[in-house]
């Protein structure tokens, strides 16, 4: 089996290429990767490094939005299923740099469609929890109606519309994957927990909202990547089919417990209170009982534990970051 991973040198597409590489020898995978310079490309290299050492791995720099260079690449493979995780992430950048949210959420994602359409190719790509928006009632399921209050969550509901009509019209087998605040061992330094850890170690200032009084369905990575890899390994390719998971551990925690956690771990000094951001909603918490039929007795690390696993992968990776 061949599959393309886009995003390859990113957080959650390093931890999957491995994941994969790891535990499946009969497994080719493809990863690109355009290694924008949005957080640090020392990281990127860095994961990139480690997934170069496989045999099974082979990676191409593309920006997925040059649709000319994009179809080069990939008529020269012959991929069985594409993994969309490429895209510009983060929702605080989306509002001064809006443009780079529409070439690669929106044409690099159009791009990969059409790719999958013209090769009839199933297709895996990832949402986000953001498409929710702010809300009430909890946990949110898959079938709730959609609210996006930025930028970057408006294209990646651009992305579940593009892709229910393309499931539809050109009859093809796709799934979404919203994620909520993923974490973990070579982890994104522009999130919660590692940009902590990151300005206290730089002293440089850390901007806390709200006095954490907001909550996140934290998932740890390792947790996020067995949950989705049942629907990646499935043989059945059902045509016609959009369907849409929710990630997550369905437990949120208030972003100020985090912080408690954290400074115990790691003093900051240059701690900067701030009012509630508009661009954050107040609370997501996802139901994980749609996923969790994928898995048998799926067990979730405690936050505890993978705080610690986080806090000492940090420790002996801060130069990266
Ligand atoms: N990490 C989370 O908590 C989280 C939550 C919700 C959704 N998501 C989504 O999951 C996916 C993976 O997220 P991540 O945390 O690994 O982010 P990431 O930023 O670490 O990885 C995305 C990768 O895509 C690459 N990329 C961006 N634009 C590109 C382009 N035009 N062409 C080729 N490559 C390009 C970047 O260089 C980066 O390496 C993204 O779609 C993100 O929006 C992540």
């Amino acid at each position: 089996m061949k599959i393309l991973i886009t995003g390859a040198a990113g957080f959650i597409g390093f931890s999957l290429s491995k994941r994969i590489l790891d535990h499946k020898s009969n497994i080719r995978i493809y990863g690109i990767d355009s290694l924008n310079s949005y957080y640090s490309s020392k990281l990127k290299k860095k994961r990139l490094e480690i997934l170069k050492k496989y045999k099974n791995f082979k990676f191409q720099k593309l920006d997925f939005s040059n649709k000319k260079k994009l179809d080069k690449f990939l008529n020269k493979t012959n991929i069985d299923l594409v993994v969309n995780l490429a895209a510009q992430a983060g929702v605080r950048y989306s509002l001064s740099n809006p443009e780079e949210y529409v070439y690669s959420n929106q044409l690099g994602f159009f791009n990969i469609l059409e790719f999958c359409r013209k090769k009839k190719i199933r297709l895996i790509y990832a949402s986000s929890s953001s498409v929710y928006g702010e809300y009430k009632k909890f946990p949110t399921k898959e079938w709730q109606s959609l609210n996006p209050k930025n930028i970057y969550s408006a294209t990646k509901l651009g992305n579940e519309i593009f892709a229910e009509i393309y499931s539809k019209f050109y009859g093809l087998n796709i799934t979404g994957l919203r994620f909520f605040t993923v974490y973990g061992e070579w982890g994104r330094p522009d999130m919660f927990i590692l940009k902590y850890l990151d300005s206290a170690n730089k002293n440089n200032k850390f901007f806390y909202y709200n006095k954490g009084n907001y909550f996140r369905d934290f998932t740890y990575i390792e947790d996020a990547i067995k949950l989705i890899e049942p629907l990646i390994y499935s043989k059945k390719n059902n045509l016609n089919k959009h369907e849409i998971f929710n990630v997550c551990s369905n437990k949120p925690i208030k972003m100020s417990s985090v912080y408690k956690k954290l400074s115990k771990l790691y003093f900051h000094k240059k701690l900067i209170n701030k009012e509630k951001n508009n661009l954050d909603v107040y609370k997501t918490h996802g139901s994980n009982l749609k996923i969790l039929k994928k898995s048998k007795n799926f067990k979730f690390t405690r936050f505890d534990n993978a705080l610690i696993k986080t806090f000492d992968w940090f420790k002996n990776h801060k130069d990266l970051l």
